[in-house]
């Protein structure tokens, strides 16, 4: 987590830098601070709490210099306070830091016996200790800071500049990203690319054991060791001004306001439209044969996953697992040898995710990742990347991200049918046309903004809320009932519509509505039963349904939002929409921060 953007030039680096954070505070908004060097001495500004709070200090004590380094926090170790805030240093050296250093209580006892004064309860103040100690031995900045490098455990990004080197900066990784960007007498570092959009599209992303001394004109790799390394430079697609509001409350709405935009681009580079086929880029291994799939995600990505997994064993009658990779990372499951391994993620930066990406790697998986972020490091590390093509997601409850993942999805399921032949050219044309009418589908559930916010009036009084739903429509409750907690801080928990029974029924009463998906599919009868089930106890049904299925829940609905009838393939896309909508209007009436909720940060960089 935490996002670090530094730079060295001739232009004064606050206001460059506090750019930068702006548009990495999706990765931690816990606190956030700039240091620079002024006249050969190291200065910093920290504040707790939003970037705004910086951005009000700077106002009143700006902030000159050129070379600087700022840091915007999701707090692991340590309180979310000014003390504990980024930049940590001495007056040697000021650091900043994402990711966790393992060993900083063994390195800090050692410090702190050699006589190095700790003033923060962070892991990360160990590395600026660390390196101010080599300082103080008489080591120049590179030296010492290879030094510190060599002794550091756990994930990290770091940036350093240093008191008396006025041009001089130097970043470092292991397990965390870092892009260096070059500009014209000027050189930058930044968590991703996106952070560094509007200065340069010219971008180096170091690896794994990565040093590198940057000076406005120059530019230095090494290993932890100082063996020089080479680093190709890249061009970044992204726009500078991809990521406004556009008039829209939050981003979350702007995102909502996506899905149909966002699903188009993603058929887009998917479908020939023309022959109704799926078409997917050169496959670095057979399609065919691969025995059985793995899929693993976190949070609203592994309910992607969970969709997918309907998908693939119903249409393709391909065998699925499916984790989160928290735990598949440490479950050492027995893995069939050339297995499709199904890594999906929006930010492709997620600790858990990658570690779980390395480990079916290791165990000769093929690795297919679905991401939205092309550039992050899983699509280095994977054989095949299929991109979502949402653009940047701002917003922390993921949204439009979601439903292209699904759409990904929804084509390598089609694709993957095909090769294993268990799907006719006819059977494809119809899914095919499924997922083509999804765009203008999806246009249509923004009329249903009014039904949608009644319900929402509902959820807003409740303390809990229990989301059901069957078949593909229980990852859509789930995912509803994870948005519902995440942005409006209220209790939500998701069951498959025929669990009800063997144990939530009992929580059932006028004070904990239910919010069910119920489209017309095969399901929906089982869900109904259930539904009437809920009804007979006292449950108040908030139900979202199809224009097919209407009929026979506003019997038993207290409220309804009806959506177009589809096909039951493309249903899970469509009837996610109305779910995350309900999420977002229920914070709106509670007044959360819905783009950047308490605790949470966009990207989980840590484990
Ligand atoms: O970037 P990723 O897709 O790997 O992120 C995974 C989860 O952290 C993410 O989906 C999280 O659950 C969202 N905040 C949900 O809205």
């Amino acid at each position: 987590m935490c996002g670090i953007c530094g730079v060295v030039g001739l232009r004064h680096a606050s206001p460059i830098v506090f750019d930068g954070l702006r548009r990495l505070e999706y990765r931690g908004y816990d606190s956030a601070g700039i240091a620079t060097l002024v006249d050969g001495k190291i200065d910093r500004r920290r504040a707790a709490g939003k970037l705004d709070n910086l951005g009000a200090l700077l106002e009143t004590s700006p902030l000159p210099g050129t070379t600087g380094i700022g840091h915007t926090r999701w707090a692991t170790h340590g309180a979310p306070t000014t003390c504990n805030a980024h930049p940590h240093g001495t007056e040697r050296v000021a650091i900043v830091h994402n990711g966790i250093i393992e060993n900083f209580e063994a390195l800090r006892r050692e410090l702190e016996a050699a006589g190095q004064v700790f003033q923060t309860e962070t892991d990360s103040e160990t590395i600026a200790q660390l390196v101010d100690y080599h300082l103080a031995q008489g080591l120049a900045p590179k030296d010492a800071a290879l030094k510190a490098l060599q002794r550091l455990e756990g994930a990290y990004a770091i940036a350093m500049i240093f008191a008396e080197h006025e041009g001089l900066m130097i970043g470092a990784c292991h397990s965390a990203p870092l892009a260096v960007g070059y500009g014209d007498n000027e050189m930058f570092l930044g968590s991703d690319s996106l952070a560094l959009a509007p200065l340069t599209r010219r971008i180096s992303y170091m690896e794994d054991g990565d040093c590198v001394v940057l000076t406005p004109v120059g530019v230095e790799f090494m290993t932890f060791d100082g063996t020089p390394v080479r680093r190709a430079e890249q061009t970044t697609a992204l726009a500078a001004g991809a990521i406004g509001k556009d008039g829209y409350r939050h981003y979350m709405e702007k995102e909502l306001h996506e899905h149909p935009l966002v699903i188009g681009q993603t058929l887009q580079r998917m479908i020939d439209p023309a022959n109704r086929k799926v078409v997917l880029p050169d496959m670095p291994f057979d399609l065919a044969t691969v025995p059985r799939a793995v899929i693993t995600a976190c949070g609203s990505a592994f309910y992607a996953g969970m969709v997918g997994r309907y998908w693939l064993e119903s249409i393709a009658r391909l065998p699925v697992d499916i984790d989160v990779a928290s735990e598949l990372r440490y479950r050492d499951p027995p893995l069939a040898h050339g297995s499709l391994g199904l890594l999906i993620s929006q930010s492709g930066e997620t600790a858990d995710t990658l570690a779980a990406l390395r480990t079916l790697r290791q165990n000769a998986v093929h690795i297919l990742s679905v991401l939205n972020v092309e550039h992050s490091t899983m699509a280095r590390e994977s054989a095949l990347v299929l991109g979502t093509v949402a653009g940047p997601e701002i917003s922390v409850a993921s949204t439009k991200a979601f439903t292209a993942q699904l759409t990904v999805l929804a084509c390598l399921t089609i694709a993957i049918a095909r090769a294993r032949g268990t799907l006719d050219p006819l059977g494809e044309e119809e899914l095919v046309a499924a997922l083509l009418d999804l765009p203008s589908r999806a246009a249509d559930v923004f009329a249903q903004g009014d039904a949608i916010r009644r319900m929402a009036r509902v959820v807003a009084e409740a303390r809990d809320v229990l989301y059901l739903g069957r078949g593909s429509m229980f990852p859509v409750a789930l995912e509803g009932a994870l948005k519902l907690k995440e942005i409006s801080y209220i209790h939500a928990e998701a069951y498959a519509a025929g669990e009800m029974k063997h144990g939530p029924i009992s929580l059932i009463d006028r004070t904990v509505p239910i919010v069910a998906s119920a489209p017309f599919t095969p399901l929906f009868d089982k869900t109904l039963s259930n539904l009437q089930e809920a009804k007979a106890r006292g449950g108040r049904l908030l139900v979202f349904t199809d224009t097919k299925g209407a009929e026979r829940v506003s019997a038993i609905a207290e409220e309804m939002v009806v959506l177009p009838h589809v096909h039951d393939f493309a249903a899970p896309i469509l009837q996610t929409i109305p779910v995350q909508m309900l999420a977002y209007e229920v914070a709106v009436m509670k007044g959360t921060d819905v783009d950047q909720p308490r605790n949470l940060a966009k990207s989980v960089t840590v484990e």
